[in-house]
Order: structure tokens, then sequence, then C-alpha cells
């Protein structure tokens, strides 16, 4: 089991990651401090799946510790990025007191990256603030939203728009639980995986270059080098800059397009990794029109993206669209669009006031390359 410090002013908690994590989650979870009692937070199919695993696991540990377990109701909701809206965390809230949550209670959310999101910002604003256990299970969320705290829900005017930063009290990522996902939602966290390579890890962009095949046929050894890694990468951003000051920035690369992908198609079309895979794509392409980098860098960059697996055709939207999408991303300051973007394999900086023309440009290109690749996989 390797274990992962996070420390940011807020707060300071780990990440236990290895296999059978999921089996010792009631006794990691014991270590904590006493709750009044634990409610599990999940959707249907995660909880069928985990759910008695994860039962067995607390009712072995917790018994005596927590007055109760609130595990034969688990409180379970449609996990799909659509959902994930003001409404469901009203609905959460409100099956919290029912269940008697009081302000000693222990959140335990157990699933992908809307569940983790939409789970944590209710225990954000429940009481306002209760403690969450994540339990990520979904390539994604192991590797990327289960860690740093950032909790929220999606507006029909773009996505995150409304959240909060509530750290975690302990995180549990259990790589097997990786083995019955769905492929393409394995695939969509392989593209949150390259993210990590092109921002600030050359080797492990090198390690994706070279095993993308046993990667996605999951191979073990692949996933127990490649998690730790991302999770610790994670970490030390996080750590050093918890709301986004400065280096955290960078974890967004591909989110500027990535998002605006996500809410020109009313969140239903892509997976959120695949609105990033495709983001990056238009980022190392804006790099290189900006020529901020190499022709050949992008080209790399471009074949990892594709390596991993198809993604969904983009819809034709007008400039005009996609650039008021942007607009109201949490990134923009002062209406001015602001990316992540390369400068070389393993660097990125953020980018001010990038022309709107140019980006217009990319995004036409992109668009007619995607439609392109689309033809020829049919
Ligand atoms: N997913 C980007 C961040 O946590 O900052």
């Amino acid at each position: 089991m390797n274990t992962i410090s996070v420390e940011t002013p807020s707060a300071s908690y780990t990440i236990e990651c290895g296999r059978g994590a999921i089996s010792r989650a009631g006794s990691l979870v014991a270590s904590l401090a006493p709750a009044s009692g634990i409610y599990f937070l999940s959707s249907p199919p995660v909880w069928k799946h985990c759910g008695p695993l994860l039962l067995r696991s607390f009712r072995g540990n917790i018994a005596g510790k927590s007055k109760r377990v609130a595990a034969a109701n688990p409180v379970l909701f449609r996990d799909g990025e659509q959902f994930k809206t003001m409404r469901t965390v009203e609905t959460l809230c409100r099956a919290l007191v029912r269940a008697g949550a009081d302000r000693q209670a222990l959140l335990v959310a157990v699933g992908g990256g809307v569940v983790g999101d939409v789970a944590g910002f209710a225990a954000a604003s429940y009481l306002r603030g209760v403690r969450v256990v994540h339990i990520p299970t979904t390539l994604v969320a192991q590797v990327d939203s289960s860690i740093g705290g950032k909790t929220g829900v999606n507006l029909p005017e773009g996505k995150n728009l409304a959240g909060a930063f509530h750290q975690p009290a302990l995180v549990l990522v259990d790589p097997d639980l990786l083995r019955s996902l769905p492929d393409r939602q394995f695939r969509s966290g392989l593209y949150e995986v390259i993210k990590y390579g092109v921002l600030g890890d050359r080797g492990l962009f090198d390690f994706l270059e070279n095993r993308m095949t046993q990667i996605l046929a999951r191979d073990r050894a692949s996933l127990n080098w490649i998690i730790p890694r991302c999770i610790s990468a994670k970490a030390a951003i996080v750590s050093g800059d918890e709301r986004e000051a400065g280096a955290r920035e960078s974890l967004n690369l591909g989110h500027t397009f990535g998002h605006a992908l996500e809410s020109l198609t009313r969140y239903r079309r892509f997976l959120h990794g695949e609105a990033v895979g495709w983001g990056m794509v238009a980022a190392a392409r804006l790099a290189v029109e900006a020529t901020r980098l190499s022709s050949a860098d992008a080209r790399r960059i471009e074949r990892l993206i594709y390596a991993a697996g198809p993604l969904p055709a983009i819809p034709a939207f007008p400039a005009s669209r996609w650039l008021a999408a942007m607009r109201s991303d949490k990134k923009t300051r002062a209406g001015r669009l602001r990316f992540i973007l390369p400068r070389k394999i393993g660097e990125v900086s953020a980018v001010d006031g990038v022309s709107e023309k140019l980006v217009g440009r990319v995004i036409g290109n992109v668009t007619r390359d995607a439609a392109r690749r689309r033809e020829g996989q049919r």
C-alpha cells in the first residue's frame, strides 16, 4: 500500500493507494477520529458492485467506535455529468437530514468523478461542513478528482461554476476496482493520465507511449506504476497551491476548451476525460500557432491522445458560441481567455489574452479533423 500525503493550509490527510484498499476501508476509516454516524453516498451500479464488500469491511471495524453505520440505507443518486446539479446536492442534504446525520457525521463517497464532486459539495455545505472520505472507483476519480478538495456542480452556463474547496479526511484508491470499469470510462481516465505527462512528467509520457497496448489491456503492473505516480504529482501540486493561485492551474491543461465542449453539448455527449482529450489536442495546436511548442512535440501529444482510443466527434458550433462558452469558464480573467499551453512535453504555462481569431481558427481545424477521424474509423 502506498501512503501519499497532502498537506494544505486547511487540512492534512493521506491517500492510501494499493490493491485491496477497499477491503481495508473499514479499518482505515476507523483510524480517523470517531464519527456519530457513517453515511455512504454512491450511485446504484457502483453500490451494487462495491457495497457488499464495503459493508463487510465497515461492520467488522466500526462497530462500537461510531454510533451507527447507516449502511443499510446508502444514499444513492444517478451519476451522469447531467446530474451534477444543485438539485442533486439538495436531494442528498435532505436525505442526510432524514437519516439523522449531525455535525460529527462522516460521509463516505463511493464512485466516479460525479459522485465525488457532488458528495464532496454536499459535505462542504451540509450543516456548514462535515467530514468526507472518498473511495474513487473510476480512473479519472482515482488520479484526479478525488484529490485536492475541489467539489461542485455544473450550471447550464458552464462546468463546475458552483462549488467549494473542501478537503477530504482520507482517500482510498484501489486499482483493482478498475478491472470492471467499462472501456469508455477507462479510456476517459487515460486522457487525464496523459495530461500529467504533458504538464510535468516526461518519464510518464514516455512510459505511456511505450506501453499503451498493455495499459489498454489494464495490465496490473502498468496501472500499479501509473496511478500512484499521478496521485503523487497531484498531491504535491495541491499541497503547494490549495486554492489555485499558481501552480495548480497547470492541472487545467485541456480544460478551457474541454469545459466549453462539455457545456455546449449539455454534459451529455462527452465523458469529462474525453473532453479534456480534445482540449489537449486544441491546446497543443494553439501552442504551435502561438510559436510556443514545436510541431514535433505537438504531434507526439496528439498521437498519444489518439492511441488511448476513439474520441466522440465534435459537433459543429459557430465560433461565437465557443468563445461565449470559454468566456464563462472559471479560468477567464476580466473577459480575457486564459489557456494552459504546453511549451514542451513535461512543461506548461498559463497564457492570457490569446487572440480570439486564433482560437477560432484552431477550433475550426480540430473540429474538421475530428469529423475526418470519425469517418476514417467507420
Ligand atoms: N482537476 C483539477 C484540480 O483539481 O485542480
